[in-house]
């Protein structure tokens, strides 16, 4: 790559030695850059092949300037594919090109505005009846048992079918679509072997033709709700900014960013604040705390834990020149703890008063337009969880993660609880 041949290199033996897939980083990767954020902000990584960013402003900086740092690269596979899984790709007639998250100006923004509506605060509020329906359903499934996997029982479910839900897909499409929620991690931020790319490859052409026959009957019968009837609509007034292979990539790709994410956030956000009796006490005893420990958990143990930019030209990040063509890897986890702009970064603080500036959700005019929807999801389970099983604990156990530049949460969430205790739920 460019960025290889253009480097000044004299970084320090730290920045040799970091590595996005050992435990460290998978553990703990605002921890695992500690070093990076005191010592040496914007290092390049040899073994990644990318300029990796740590302090909070830099990365703001970054996001702030979508032109110079493009994030044409946002969703590159980052382990190569390998041939055969693109013929295989191939095979199925696999055509998924750009989707808003990647998307260069200025038809990113056109099509933003052109989509938009939907995620209004009023419109996604409309979603929280749904979300609480289906989070209940799952908390009276598991009351009685006296243990769960979180993650298994209700984290993974509940934004994946809420995600559905958001875009109108019919009820009768997401048995089929569930088989195809696996393994995006894996593609696009993780090792996976070239075995498991042929599978991932499989799975990826099976669901982009499913895709298309959901799609196909959607508009045969544009009067449902939801937003890929917003984008049929957008589709049908403006064939040029919102076109057919859009709508089908962008059915794929929206799954995939609504899903994960959330779920990922939740096992996350149950793990630390079980984690910290206190403030899971305090949460159960004083509810009206919960948006605000949202958004702590956000920041302090998010799921997206670094983003992809590529500068188009050389530019200048905390004093290091990145040359044109250099990619970067915006630890926004590391933002997230650092001290020059969260106080006490690693401490869990349900009061902190600037904690929604973290950068779990990017930053700019790409922020994640989901947002307020994930955090709705989160609020939900949490005012379900604290209100129901109050006195639930975590099993003590080893966290695992899938090891990914990227995403992170803990893989199972185990926890037990008392069910001859289980309160009589308080009332909203
Ligand atoms: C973009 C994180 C939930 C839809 C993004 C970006 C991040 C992110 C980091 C890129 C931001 C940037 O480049 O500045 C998250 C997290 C979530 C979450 C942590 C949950 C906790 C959702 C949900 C939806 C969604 C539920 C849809 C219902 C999108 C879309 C974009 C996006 C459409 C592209 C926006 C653009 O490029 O203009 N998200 N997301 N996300 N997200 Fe989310």
């Amino acid at each position: 790559t460019p960025a290889v041949s253009a480097c000044p290199f004299h970084g320090s033996d730290r920045a040799r030695q970091f590595d996005p897939f050992g435990p460290e980083y998978q553990t703990d990767p605002a921890a695992a850059l500690r070093w990076s954020r005191e010592q040496e902000p914007v290092f390049y990584s040899e073994v990644l092949g990318y300029w990796v960013v740590s302090r909070y402003d830099d990365i703001k900086a970054i996001f702030r300037d979508n032109i110079t740092f493009s994030p044409a690269i946002a969703l590159e596979k980052i382990t190569p594919p390998t041939p055969e899984s693109l013929e295989v790709l191939k095979s199925y007639g696999f055509d998924l090109r750009r989707t808003l998250v990647n998307e260069d100006e200025p038809v990113h923004m056109e099509r933003r505005r052109a989509l938009l509506d939907a995620f209004a605060p009023d419109a996604a509020a409309a979603h929280a009846p749904m979300v609480r329906d289906l989070v209940r359903a799952r908390v009276d499934a598991m009351a009685a048992k006296g243990e769960a996997d979180l993650v298994q029982s209700l984290l993974w479910e509940v934004p994946f079918l809420v995600a559905l839900h958001f875009l109108g897909i019919p009820a009768a499409d997401h048995d089929t679509l569930r088989r195809y929620a696996v393994a995006h991690t894996l593609n696009s931020w993780g090792r996976p072997t070239p075995e498991q790319q042929v599978g991932i490859a499989h799975s990826m052409g099976q669901f982009w033709q499913y895709a298309d026959e959901v799609l196909t009957r959607m508009k045969a019968d544009p009067t449902g709700r939801g937003w890929m009837y917003d984008m049929i609509a957008a589709n049908r007034a403006d064939p040029e900014v919102v076109t057919d292979n859009y709508l089908h990539s962008m059915m794929l790709a929206v799954i995939v960013a609504a899903h994960e994410t959330t779920a990922l956030a939740g096992a996350n956000m149950m793990q630390r604040l079980l984690a910290d009796r206190a403030a899971w006490n305090e949460l159960c005893r004083t509810p009206a705390l919960i948006p605000n420990a949202v958004e702590e958990c956000l920041r302090h143990s998010g799921s997206v834990v670094a983003w992809r930019r590529i500068a188009t030209r050389d530019a200048a990040v905390g004093g290091v020149t990145i040359p044109a063509g250099g990619k970067i890897l915006m630890v926004v986890a590391s933002g997230n703890h650092d001290p020059r702009k969260f106080e006490n970064p690693d401490a869990l603080d349900l009061w902190r008063d600037n904690t929604a500036e973290h950068l779990t959700f990017g930053y700019g005019s790409h922020q994640c337009m989901g947002k307020n929807i994930g955090r709705m999801e989160l609020r939900i389970i949490l005012e379900e969880l604290t209100r129901r099983l109050p006195h639930m604990e975590l099993v003590p156990q080893d966290f695992t993660y899938l090891p990914n530049t990227s995403f992170r949460g803990a893989e199972r969430v185990l926890v037990r609880w008392d069910p001859a205790l289980n309160p009589a739920p308080r009332p909203e």
